[in-house]
């Protein structure tokens, strides 16, 4: 992500939008167009008890921005938060604008400033976001502060990762690769953080087991889990080798010692050395047939513990148990059947009713 991008956004929006605006009057009061805005900043702030300096910092475009660190991470997000909330409020009220007796084309212009600058604040946290001090320090602050709202896109600014849209970008990769892998294999979306959040807090993983993503992509799971649990490795397998280049980058950038990602189809591939298998949506159905029969024999021989996103892989297996707490844990979590109470030990969950 290129912060510069963002700068020479912020004063294109200033011109489009919010210039020539001095000299539209309010038809109902015959207020100026900023009379009125600065009131319904002001009103928003006091309806949300916030101060009503939050109403200058919009009408300024003065947003949170800061060279961030583990410290700052959390204020920066509450103070995005609060401009965001402040701008939704306003806008709400714009409703009552228009009853009151204002013309639709007033009320609207006010929508779109207030929409830019919102816009504006967000990118402004993009920005210092991606000059982060300690990435890892950042990312697992992600983990533990739940009043940060962070999303994928900002993971990626985080690690400097840039992955194709959802669903995947042909052009990405090798032409060759796309024929061979057509049923749509190659289709691509990230585990959202919301979930990785869930993942690793709900599972209490034992120390020192062996996490293998298969289908790993950009790796988001991985480096979500791999930054908390320095006791654990973490082993990804992926088919599209510019998915792989690309882990392995931030692997090296972020000096992570417990991750490996390996180029190769997850059928073909040895994965007898894992002891928690994740899985997110990742196989057409032919190949998911052939992951399955895979687990299983795996799971003769060894507990393991399956983390299945759509549940598809395992159900119907007699080599699984599926354990009902699902509700909580945004996957299917399995058990090998045999050893059913180590396996499900591993992943930090009580076998026992
Ligand atoms: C939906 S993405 C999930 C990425 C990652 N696990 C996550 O949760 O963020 C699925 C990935 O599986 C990969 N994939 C599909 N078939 C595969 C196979 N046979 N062997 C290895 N990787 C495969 C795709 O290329 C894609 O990157």
């Amino acid at each position: 992500m290129e912060s510069t991008n963002h700068l020479s956004r912020i004063p294109l929006h200033i011109n489009g939008v919010l210039t020539h605006q001095n000299t539209i009057r309010s038809t109902a009061s015959g207020a100026s167009y900023n009379e009125l805005f600065t009131t319904l900043l002001h009103n928003a702030c006091r309806a949300l008890a916030l101060d009503t300096a939050y109403a200058q910092k919009i009408l300024h475009c003065d947003f949170p921005r800061a060279k961030i660190t583990a410290h700052s991470v959390v204020e920066l997000y509450q103070e995005t938060d609060r401009v965001v909330e402040v701008c939704d409020e306003a806008r709400r009220r714009l409703v009552f604008m228009e009853w009151s007796g204002n013309s639709k084309e007033f009320a609207a212009r006010l929508k779109e400033d207030i929409s830019v600058r919102a816009e504006m604040c967000r990118e402004s946290l993009l920005i210092s976001l991606s000059e982060p001090s300690d990435p890892r320090a950042i990312l697992r602050m992600f983990h533990y502060r739940h009043e940060i709202r962070a999303t994928i896109q900002h993971m990626n600014i985080i690690l400097g990762l840039d992955p194709e849209p959802v669903g995947g970008d042909v052009e990405k990769h090798a032409t060759a690769l796309n024929k061979e892998f057509d049923a749509g294999g190659w289709m691509y979306q990230a585990t959202d953080l919301h979930s990785m959040r869930d993942l690793f807090s709900l599972l209490r993983l034992k120390s020192n087991i062996s996490f293998y993503d298969l289908g790993s992509g950009y790796g988001h799971p991985i480096f979500y889990g791999a930054n908390l649990r320095e006791d654990l490795n973490f082993t990804g397998i992926e088919l599209m080798p510019a998915r792989v280049d690309a882990c392995n980058q931030v692997a090296g950038k972020l000096r992570l010692s417990n991750v490996s990602f390996q180029l190769g189809d997850v059928t073909k591939r040895d994965i007898s050395e894992a002891d928690v298998v994740f899985l997110f949506n990742p196989f057409p159905p032919s190949v998911k047939r052939e992951v399955a029969q895979k687990l299983c024999s795996l799971a003769r021989t060894k507990p393991i513990v399956v983390l299945d996103y759509d549940g598809l892989v395992t159900d119907g297996s007699n080599e699984f148990r599926r354990m009902d707490k699902g509700q909580a844990v945004p996957f299917h979590v399995y058990g090998s059947r045999k050893y059913f109470d180590d396996s499900i030990s591993l992943a930090g969950i009580s076998a026992k009713k």
